[in-house]
This record gives structure tokens, C-alpha cells and sequence, in this order.
């Protein structure tokens, strides 16, 4: 793997990863290659266990991710379906990831960029964050997962508003909706996100990746298939060297020392 991207920055503090996406003059939007950038160091990260939790943000203090590359979108008459995998594939590997993604919003959140948000676990935004799906503006409609998640996320009277009008909204009126779970004052982005993230980022790893897939299938099943694989999830952690330091360290009044075994 390269040490250095060309549309990236990483920052690794603690156990927290931060993912940058550098494009500032662009308002940071997701081209071929920062897609393929992004996938590729998520996958680096993925086995990397000195990382416990990480935070996608923006460069600059204009937008997160202004959306696909729309030049890209210029002169093309068609796209397969194998295209519209391949480009949401890095919201897929956000998704899947075995450790807990935030969103650190930090300005414009659209299209693209708010599918991105929208793959990641949590999302913190500042007061300047602005979020919508201006897709139906260019003639089309959301392809990276957008009129599905968004929909789980805030239900469907808010989703189809968003994605019929094109409607950029801004942070307060996200939290409101339960698009975004934090907002804050632009200074205290990155405090606050450090927070929650150093919070995350001391638990079992183990555990974590049991939550959040026991959380995901939530919104993908039905509540029995959802309970039962809660069943099995719970289980699971009953087999690991992690849930016998956390009990032992209650019981000892210590500070748990987890491994991720
Ligand atoms: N794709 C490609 N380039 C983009 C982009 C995108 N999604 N969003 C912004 N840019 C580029 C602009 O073309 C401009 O490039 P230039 O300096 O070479 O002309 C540069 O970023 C700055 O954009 P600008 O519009 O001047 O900045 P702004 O701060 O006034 O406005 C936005 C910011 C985000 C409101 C505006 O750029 C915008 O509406 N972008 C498109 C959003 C969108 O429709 N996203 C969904 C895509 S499917």
C-alpha cells in the first residue's frame, strides 16, 4: 500500500483513524479516485489493530464532501449496473467494516457525500454542516445507497422531501430529523468527535463488531430474524478472552485491558 494519497490524508491519534478527504478546491467531491482511495484505505485500516474507530472528515472548512465528481458524470450516455457498484463501493466497504466509522461533518454534506455520511455509524456535525440529495437537480436520482439508507435513517416522509426537492438543509434542522446525532459549535468539531471516538475506540473490538452488525441487521430484517441473530451475536461474545477481562475488571474495580480475542 502507498504511504501517502492522492486525495487522502490519515492522521492516526491514539486508536482513532482520521481519514481526510484532501480535494478542498473541488469542495472535496468523490471522484474515481478518491473512491478507489478510500476503499483501498479502509481495507489497509481494516487489519490494522492499532486502529480502533475511524472518523471520515473534510480538508478545509467548506464542505465535507460536495458529492460525486460531477465532471465525471459529463459526456457519459449510459452506465452499467457493475458501474453504480463500483462507485458506491466505498460506502459498501464503510458499511461492512468491522469497526465503528463516524462522520465528522465539517460543511456541505450532498449527494455522494451525504450517502458516505450516511454508510458511516454515527455522524457529529458542526453548525456551518449543510446536508441534502441535489441529485434531481442534475436529472437524476440518489445511486450510492441514498434513497435507502436515508429513508431507514429519518423515514419516508423526510427522505422523499429531500431527494424530490433536491433541498439542502442545514445542521440544526439534520438533528432534528435524526439525520445527524451531534451538532456543534465548528470549533468543537473535532473535540467532540475525539471524544466519542476515544470513548469507542477503548472497548473490546470484538464486541464492537458484534454491536454494530447486531445493530445493522436491525434496519435489514425482521424483528424475529433480528432477535434470533442477536441470539447467536451474544452468544458469540461469551466465547471470547475480551468478555472475561471486562467482568473481571468490574469485579476487580480495574480499568478492562482488552485484546480483541
Ligand atoms: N463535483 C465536481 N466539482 C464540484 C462539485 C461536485 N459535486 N461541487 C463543487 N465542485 C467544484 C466547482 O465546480 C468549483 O470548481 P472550479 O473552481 O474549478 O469552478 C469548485 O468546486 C468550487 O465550487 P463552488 O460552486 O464555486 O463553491 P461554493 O462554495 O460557492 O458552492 C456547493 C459549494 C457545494 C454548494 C456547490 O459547489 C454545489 O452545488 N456543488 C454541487 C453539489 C451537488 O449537486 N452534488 C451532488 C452531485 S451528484
Amino acid at each position: 500500500m502507498p504511504e501517502t494519497y492522492e486525495t487522502l490524508l490519515l492522521e492516526k491519534r491514539e486508536r482513532v483513524a482520521i481519514i481526510t478527504i484532501n480535494r478542498p478546491d473541488k469542495r472535496n467531491a468523490l471522484n474515481i479516485k478518491t473512491r478507489e482511495e478510500g476503499a483501498a484505505l479502509l481495507e489497509e485500516l481494516r487489519n490494522d489493530s492499532s486502529v480502533g474507530v475511524v472518523v471520515f472528515t473534510g480538508a478545509g472548512d467548506k464542505a465535507f464532501i460536495a458529492g460525486a465528481d460531477i465532471a465525471e458524470f459529463a459526456g457519459r450516455t449510459s452506465i452499467t449496473q457493475r458501474d453504480v457498484m463500483m462507485g458506491r463501493s466505498l460506502f459498501t466497504a464503510i458499511d461492512s467494516f468491522p469497526k465503528p466509522v463516524i462522520a465528522m461533518v465539517n460543511g456541505y454534506c450532498l449527494g455522494g457525500g451525504c450517502e458516505l455520511a450516511l454508510a458511516c455509524d454515527i455522524r457529529i456535525a458542526s453548525e456551518t454542516a449543510s446536508f441534502g440529495q441535489p441529485e434531481i437537480n442534475l436529472g437524476i436520482i440518489p445511486g450510492g445507497g441514498g434513497t435507502q439508507r436515508l429513508t431507514r435513517l429519518v423515514g419516508e416522509g423526510k427522505a422523499m422531501e429531500m431527494i424530490l426537492t433536491g433541498e439542502i438543509i442545514d445542521a440544526r434542522t439534520a438533528f432534528s430529523i435524526g439525520l445527524v446525532n451531534h451538532v456543534v459549535p465548528a470549533e468543537q468539531l473535532h473535540a467532540k468527535t475525539m471524544e466519542i471516538a476515544n470513548r469507542i475506540a477503548d472497548k473490546s473490538p470484538i464486541a464492537l463488531q458484534l454491536a454494530k452488525e447486531a445493530v445493522k441487521i436491525a434496519s435489514r430484517s425482521s424483528l424475529d430474524e433480528g432477535l434470533r441473530r442477536e441470539v447467536d451475536l451474544f452468544a458469540l461474545c461469551f466465547s471470547t478472552e475480551d468478555k472475561d477481562e471486562g467482568v473481571s475488571a468490574f469485579l476487580e474495580k480495574r480499568k478492562p485491558a482488552f485484546k480483541g480475542k
